[in-house]
């Protein structure tokens, strides 16, 4: 047994070692779609445009890897691209010209699709239950992260995901006071016991990782309900940190006929209490003391619904009688999601002379309160085309939930993604705007 002196001796040490102690400085943790290297057309992101933003970033989550249905191995969703053309290693060899930066490799998130394009989350439910799974997964993550330097694994793991509900107002709030019984056995029948194997695989994969001197973290997906998966001390105890998935509460994807707010930091009156930052966190906060080891996630995106001439000319959300995702961005090209420079061009475009101005300018909504989001709309025409309605974040609402990170004493903030940021400064001629009002803040 150590005598007490020496443990003082040893934490007095640690406080030497660091001047400015750890508790005082925010992390930005920094999502990395890889993808966006080969996108097509402007929103492509080369490493040169990537790294002005990796001054800001104190962790960069390279996203995303997958796992081998059959043999639960570590595997790269475009073995092309990670291996043949070294992207890989590019992206971790960024670290010599910023040392500071830890680069860990993602696993799952929304991009490890099945044959059907759909996430499948069997697989990594599987993978917890045998530990011949978990010891395939684990010797091939590990010799994976040793092959291309990366610092460390990130789990985004694909728990299965609560359903949206689809009730309204009185019905719905009726719905809400019932949600003890609609929980786990809809959603996964053996909740209990994979929450106990994911914090077995979880210490597992911590003793393996710490023997190369690797990091280990969570990233929680939006919709994937804690209480049913996660055993918040048991896994608190072996990560080094846990993403908060507080963002895409609400989705054209999940609710095509109604558009709202998709990330408010509070509770919204009328709406299902689960969804909001606050609520989301204090969950956590209930399961542990230590608010260090959490960061809450921030969007550089909006959520984009199409208006119908029955959505009505306010804008004011929730937006019922919507027709689905908006479409697709000039640059990103994915229906219903819309980059901040995407965003910032339709704001922009009634100071433009374009004859198509009544066509394309979108009304900005603020929001005074600070508690619940922004949006921009403008309603459908007649006929019914036009219509479009985003919730999104600006520089401006990101900078109050880094605000509030900072309030709480909160680990830092998770940022998704920085290829959906303004990385070439086409709004308002400073790259990652959004990322920067963030870090300016922690
Ligand atoms: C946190 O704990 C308090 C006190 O027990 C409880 O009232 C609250 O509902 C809990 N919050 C969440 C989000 O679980």
């Amino acid at each position: 047994m150590l005598p007490h002196g020496w443990i003082f001796l040893g934490a007095l040490l640690c406080l030497c070692r660091c001047p400015v102690s750890l508790a005082d400085v925010a992390k930005l943790v920094c999502y990395y779609d890889a993808s966006s290297f080969v996108r097509e057309g402007p929103a492509q992101l080369s490493l040169n445009e990537l790294e002005p933003a990796l001054n800001f970033c104190n962790y960069l989550i390279y996203g995303y890897a997958g796992i081998d249905p059959e043999s639960f191995k570590i595997k790269s969703l475009n073995p092309e691209l990670s291996y043949n053309r070294q992207h890989y290693a590019h992206i971790t060899a960024l670290r010599q010209k910023h040392p500071h930066l830890r680069i860990l490799l993602s696993v799952g998130g929304e991009r490890d699709l099945n044959a059907e394009g759909l996430p499948d989350s069997s697989k990594y439910l599987s993978l917890l239950e045998l530990p011949e799974n978990r010891n395939s997964f684990k010797a091939s993550a590990s010799a994976e992260l040793n092959k291309y330097g990366f610092d460390g694994l990130d789990l985004a793991w694909q728990f299965p995901q609560l359903k949206p509900k689809q009730q309204q107002g009185a019905l719905k709030r009726a719905w809400s006071s019932f949600k003890g019984w609609f929980s786990s056995s809809s959603i996964d029948p053996k909740a209990e016991e994979h929450k106990e194997q994911f914090a077995t695989f979880v210490r597992e994969l911590r003793v393996e990782l710490q023997r190369n001197g690797k990091q280990l973290t969570l990233s929680m997906l939006p919709h994937v309900d804690p209480e049913l998966f996660i055993d918040i001390p048991a896994v608190l105890a072996f990560v080094d940190f846990v993403n908060l998935g507080t963002y895409d509460f609400q989705t054209p994807q999940r609710d095509p006929k109604q558009a709202d707010l998709p990330a408010p930091l509070y509770a919204m009156y009328d709406r299902d209490a689960t969804h909001n930052v606050q609520h989301q966190l204090q969950y956590w906060l209930n399961h542990t003391a230590n608010a260090q080891q959490l960061n809450i996630g921030i969007t550089s995106y909006g959520r984009a619904w199409q208006m119908s001439p029955n959505s009505g000319i306010t804008g004011f959300p929730p937006i019922t009688a919507t027709e689905g995702a908006a479409p697709a961005g000039k640059q990103t090209g994915q229906p219903g999601l819309l980059s901040w420079p995407e965003i910032c061009d339709l704001l922009q475009h009634h100071l433009g002379q374009g004859k198509d101005t009544d066509n394309q300018h979108l009304r900005k909504v603020g929001d005074p309160t600070k508690r619940y989001g922004i949006y921009a709309y403008r309603a459908a025409g007649e006929n019914g085309e036009n219509g479009l309605w985003v919730g999104y974040e600006d520089p401006t609402t990101a900078a109050i939930k880094a605000g509030f990170v900072q309030a709480q004493g909160l680990g830092g903030v998770a940022f998704h993604d920085l290829s959906l940021d303004d990385f070439r400064g086409q709004c308002a001629g400073e790259k990652y705007p959004i990322l920067r009002s963030i870090k300016y803040k922690l």
